[in-house]
């Protein structure tokens, strides 16, 4: 297992099945034309967090835990940011569909917030090669520094606007995802311990 989760073709393959296996559900679960298109996008954005998490907490998870399994994942935590970018695009179809054909008048705040993170998923998946490190220097750890935790925000955010919302099932998944987003961002900045000397590749 640990073997294989060390591929550098394993965290791409997880996002490309776990985005299109997500769309496959909601297009079953659905009843209607518009209720799978929102399961889809729904379901497109659960999927996609997974990989986020192991992308966002791979440095704090060997810190923690120094064991041969975390070790893989941060030495591919490179290819967990780009399988969650994957992820995030079969997100990207499936919400488009969604807004354009189904439930159009979403506000511009969240367009622009959620469109902002794609911006920044793409620009950090086009520059995550060592050539883009090189060439951008501080400016590529400004990037990914940034995106990163923009990105967490956006997540957090869309879950905490389901916590505080009116529907109680969705009361229940924005209070779950929520909680698990904060205890993400609190392990990933306390306690920090020694730091890893492992490359980030
Ligand atoms: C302009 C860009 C975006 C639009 C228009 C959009 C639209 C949507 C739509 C239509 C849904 C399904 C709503 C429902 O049925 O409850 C959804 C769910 C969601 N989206 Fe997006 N989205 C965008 C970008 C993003 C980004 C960048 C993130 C994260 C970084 C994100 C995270 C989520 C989350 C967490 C959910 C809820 C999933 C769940 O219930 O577990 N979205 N979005």
């Amino acid at each position: 297992m640990t073997s294989w989760l060390g591929r550098r073709s394993a965290p791409l393959l997880i996002g490309l099945v776990a985005g299109l296996l997500a769309v496959a559900l909601g297009l079953l679960a659905g009843s209607d034309a518009a209720e799978r298109a929102g399961l889809a996008a729904r379901w497109t954005a659960r999927a996609a967090l997974p990989l986020f998490l192991v992308a966002f907490l791979a440095s704090t998870l060997v810190r923690r835990w120094p064991h041969d399994l975390t070790r893989a994942l941060l030495r591919r935590r490179r290819q967990w940011g780009l399988g969650f970018a994957l992820a995030h695009t079969i997100h990207l179809a499936a919400l488009a569909v969604n807004v354009i054909v189904y439930a159009p008048g979403r506000t511009w705040q969240s367009l622009i917030g959620g469109g902002l993170a794609y911006a920044m998923i793409f620009a950090m998946a086009l520059t995550s090669t060592d050539g883009w490190q090189r060439r951008l220097g501080r400016w590529w750890h400004r990037l990914h520094l940034f995106g990163i935790y923009y990105i967490w925000f956006i997540f957090t955010a869309s879950y905490a606007g389901r916590a505080f919302g009116d529907d109680p099932d969705k009361r229940v998944v924005g209070i779950v995802f929520g909680l698990i987003l904060v205890a993400a961002l609190a392990s990933r900045l306390w306690p920090r311990k020694r730091p890893v000397d492992l490359p980030d590749r």
